[in-house]
């Protein structure tokens, strides 16, 4: 039965109720030698295509690796392909679960753009090779849905919420929910450059979010609010042209974040967590920043 949140109380309950889940400790990157903008699927890539510096993509790829590997994090790699630009983006081909027995699972997803379909499988096999249980979504019922892109895991709580507008269906999230037998928030993305969850909503810890606004319905603001006590609010300049809130935070306290993000960089301070800049540029220019340039795994 899937479960669907739909009240800020039933947000606030279920999250008290919520089993806990481990922090993931591994990472799955997909290297860069093939990442460049070769159409437009998103505003922030209208008039980049064809300017990514490779020898800058790559050199900005390995400062993101290996600051999260300094975290102490298992960073696996897997291949880029030729004329697959956007499988750099890792987050966004499959979305990761543990369950209460510490068995490993993976949701593959449906990309919504034509151009991203054919990654899939290359992360698939991935998963195959190390022996993850993996699990489809009924492509009758639901058209579109961009794992971690949208997706995203509570810290350390079995509850997901879930982004829907631009590049997932609702309907992805009443069968992940029926799957795994987990409470899913569902959040409607209403602003075509925070077209991916991810690129407004940055969960840090068990009680701490940090949010684009505009990004989101009023009816979404309320459910955020229910779900966590510190809702920290970029300023929408910072998550619209650096991506402020496309930042990672692995450990519930460093926080990995495009450079730049001044004021944004204040509050996160202000509020105890430890900021770790990165140049994503090249990225940008895609689309991208640091929390979609990796996966998030057991
Ligand atoms: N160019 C890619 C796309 O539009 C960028 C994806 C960035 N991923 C993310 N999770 N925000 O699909």
């Amino acid at each position: 039965m899937a479960t669907i949140l739909t009240t800020p109380e039933q947000v606030a309950t279920a999250l008290a109720d919520a089993p806990s889940m481990p922090v993931p400790n591994a990472m799955l990157m997909v290297t860069p030698e093939y990442f460049s903008v070769d159409y437009i699927i998103n505003p922030h890539m209208e008039g980049n295509i064809g300017t990514v510096d490779k020898n800058e993509a790559r050199w900005e790829w390995e400062v993101v690796r290996d600051k999260f590997r300094n975290f102490g994090l298992n960073v696996h790699e897997i291949p880029g392909q030729p004329e697959l630009p956007d499988m750099v983006f890792s987050a966004n081909q499959s979305l990761p679960y543990i369950d209460s027995k510490g068995n490993k699972h993976v949701i593959m997803s449906i990309m919504h753009s034509s151009h991203r379909k054919d990654e899939v499988p290359f992360l698939e096999q991935w998963y195959r090779r190390n022996k993850y249980n993996i699990h489809y979504l009924n492509p009758e019922n639901v058209s579109d849905f961009e794992g971690m892109g949208d997706a995203i895991w509570h810290f350390k709580k079995k509850l997901l919420w879930g982004g829907f507008g631009y590049r997932s269906s609702p309907n992805a999230y009443e069968q992940i929910s029926d799957k795994f037998d987990v409470p899913v928030v569902m959040l409607e993305l209403k602003h075509p450059e925070f077209y991916h969850l991810d690129t407004c909503f940055c969960v840090l810890n068990a009680e701490s979010v940090l949010i684009c606004p505009p990004a989101f319905t009023d009816e979404g603001l309320e459910l955020i609010h229910a779900g966590f006590k510190n809702v920290i609010k970029a300023p929408e300049v910072e998550a619209r042209s650096l991506f402020a809130c496309n930042a990672a935070c692995p450990d519930g306290r460093n926080v990995v974040i495009q450079k730049g993000c001044k004021q944004v960089n204040h509050m996160l301070k202000n509020h105890g967590f430890a900021f770790h800049e990165v140049n994503t540029s090249e990225f940008l220019k895609s689309g991208g920043s640091v929390f979609c340039m990796k996966l998030m795994l057991w």
